[in-house]
């Protein structure tokens, strides 16, 4: 499974791609804003930290428009995906654009259909939204079930990004289903880096060390 980082921090992508476990990173509108920074000198600095796929999200209503800005946003690095929200609107322009062979991720899904829809658009990756499902008492892993299954089903090769992860359960279970990719924001990442009895582990060793004869 790939690991992207989901944050426009450039300090914490960063310091979490220094460390080596990251393969690329989703940003959205609302992350952008936390910045306080312009969206395109942001979108440049996360491309030169991390030498892979950068969601950064097209907020046009219109396909006409979206389609535009799609091509803009791509313009920017090679390395830029194009987020485009999942209505008809973005569908339509998920078609133009992948046949010009831009990449996009297809945000905001909450249902299979939905997934399977973009499928058929051509999108490169779909972002559905655990957490967010989670927090009005549906499943949101559930929901990373039936999509992987579909998906197998007809051999799409549009790629599962688990999106709005809030704990290191909704990683590991992303991992046992096959997902292909994991956006987790910075707090759940060190999260799953740490365990207590590692942390007990070489507070003994480092004891232990002491006193072997020098
Ligand atoms: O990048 C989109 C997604 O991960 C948002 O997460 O926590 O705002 O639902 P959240």
């Amino acid at each position: 499974m790939k690991i992207f980082i989901d944050t426009a921090d450039v300090e914490l992508i960063r310091e979490h791609a220094e460390i080596g476990i990251i393969d690329g990173v989703t940003t959205n509108p609302s992350l952008i804003a936390k910045t306080g920074r312009k969206f395109e000198e942001v979108v440049r600095e996360i491309c030169d930290i991390v030498d892979g796929p950068i969601s950064a999200e097209a907020v046009s209503p219109n396909a006409p428009e979206m389609i535009v800005e799609a091509r803009e946003l791509a313009k920017i690095h090679p390395n830029v995906v194009v987020k485009i929200p999942m209505t008809a609107q973005g569908l339509k322009t998920v078609k133009v654009v992948s046949a010009e062979g831009i990449k996009t991720n297809v945000t905001l899904c909450f249902s299979s259909p939905q997934a399977l829809l973009a499928a058929k658009a051509g999108a490169t990756y779909i972002s559905p939204f655990v957490g967010r499902l989670d927090d009005i008492s549906a499943q949101g892993m559930g929901l990373i079930e039936e999509m992987m299954e579909i998906y197998d089903n007809y051999d799409f090769e549009t790629q599962v990004l688990v999106a709005s992860i809030r704990n290191p359960l909704h990683f590991i279970e992303a991992a046992q289903m096959g997902a292909h990719v994991a956006t987790v924001p910075p707090n759940v990442l060190s999260q799953l880096l740490k365990h207590p009895l590692t942390d007990i582990g070489i507070e003994k060793f480092m004891a232990d060390w002491e006193k072997v004869p020098s």
